[in-house]
């Protein structure tokens, strides 16, 4: 089953296209992120009309050049000279927001044959509503027009794939299975969830984090150091070089909710304390700043690990899954690795690739939620608080 899947729900323009042979094996036939993190940058966070007008300049061309590579497009041989009447009116209706990619699918759909394609995937949430749209909008007017099925997807369902992701050689990737009852831990710039999955595809969300998301706390103590966003990866070296030198921290930082008996987070205070302890030190110099990153990184550590093993060992957890942006954090992945050999459940994180936003993750979803026939027909509209 080929699967061409869409994803814009913040930064990334993201488009891939897979062939399915089972639950177990795909073959990847084009994968392609285009970030905006540079000009985002400026702004010091993702400023949503920027997002929207970047993706809505990139989609097309990335559109066609993933078509390409997957050699799925072939020009027709008579060309005609319009579109009928009736499937021009659906397409404007559903690209009313966007003229030029209106023009873009109709010439798509006079000078290209259909590509043999048999589903389209793509994010309708979470996210920023105006980057959803983009994609979502693309998604519903080549569903039209080539007449295949449109699988709407959860991001964050997604970012749980992302790490059963397997390559094995070129174009072969495997599908690994986990073990369930599983938990999945989502970290990234927007979530902090914990969610128990007794089964393939069934969430049952049974933390979450009050306020920021880990994410957002790396970000926002980053920029009170004058570190450019995205500071996650930044905040990471700092804390690295600092473990290297094997000093101990002499500042600290809370541990926010690690005692409190439930499965949620809170890492508003740990960023407020960044703040209190930036504003009292009189020389932010390379020293100040990994001693923080250091502490920072032990604080975030001790409370993903402390409070994710309570909940393996409550719901007997046979497999751990860790997904999204954050799940790049190089302490993250040792600590959660040695928790998992030592208590004995397996781990699954997303090769380094597929830690950030992709459209891979995304057809695999998709195809998950056909296969199981568990997804949304007719969805019209993005949500942007959209929930597992
Ligand atoms: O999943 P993602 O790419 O986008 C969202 O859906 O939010 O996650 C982005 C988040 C940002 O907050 C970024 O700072 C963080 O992931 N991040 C990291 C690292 N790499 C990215 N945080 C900690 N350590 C990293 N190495
Ligand atoms: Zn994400």
């Amino acid at each position: 089953m080929k699967i061409l899947a869409i994803e814009t729900s913040c930064d990334e323009t993201a488009i891939s296209i897979v062939n399915f042979k089972s639950k177990k094996t795909f073959e990847l036939l084009s994968d392609s992120v285009l970030s905006q993190i540079e000009i985002h940058k400026k702004y010091g966070g993702v400023f949503p009309a920027l997002a929207k007008r970047e993706h809505v300049n990139n989609i097309f061309p990335l559109l066609l050049a993933s078509l390409k590579k997957a050699g799925l497009l072939e020009k027709r041989k008579n060309p005609p000279d319009k579109v009928g009447s009736k499937i021009l009116k659906k397409l404007e209706k559903v690209l009313d927001r966007d003229e030029n990619n209106l023009e873009n699918i109709i010439h798509l759909l006079k000078t290209y044959k259909k590509p043999k394609l048999d589903a389209l995937a793509v994010t309708y949430g979470p996210g920023l509503e105006m980057a959803l749209w983009t994609g979502f909008n693309i998604a519903r007017a080549l569903s039209l027009i080539w007449k295949v099925e449109l699988i709407p997807v959860n991001h964050m369902e997604g970012h749980i794939y992302s790490s059963l992701i397997k390559k094995e050689s070129g174009k072969n990737f495997a599908v690994e299975k986990p073990q369930y009852p599983a938990l999945a831990l989502l970290i990234s710039g927007g979530h902090t969830e914990l969610l128990l999955i007794k089964k393939e595809g069934q969430y049952q969300k049974i933390g979450q984090t009050l306020d920021d998301a880990v994410g957002e706390a790396y970000d926002k103590s980053a920029r009170l150091l004058d570190i450019a966003y995205p500071g996650g990866p930044e905040i990471s070296k700092l804390a690295e070089n600092f473990k290297k030198k094997g000093a101990t921290a002499s500042l600290s930082l809370p541990r926010p909710m690690l005692n409190k008996n439930n499965f949620d987070f809170s890492f508003s205070g740990l960023k407020t304390a960044v703040l209190y302890l930036v504003r009292e030190q009189k020389k932010i110099n390379q020293k100040f700043k990994e001693e923080l990153a250091g502490e920072f990184e032990n604080a975030v550590a001790e409370v993903l690990v402390k409070k994710s093993f309570k909940a393996i060992k409550k719901y007997g957890i046979k497999s751990l899954i860790i997904g999204g942006g954050v799940s790049a954090n190089d302490r993250l992945r040792r600590e959660f690795s040695t928790l998992a050999k030592k208590e004995n459940f397996k781990l699954f994180l997303p090769h380094k690739k597929y830690t950030g936003d992709n459209a891979l993750m995304i057809a695999l979803a998709g195809y998950f939620s056909f296969k199981n026939n568990k997804y949304k027909k007719n969805v019209k509209k993005v949500e942007g608080n959209l929930e597992l």
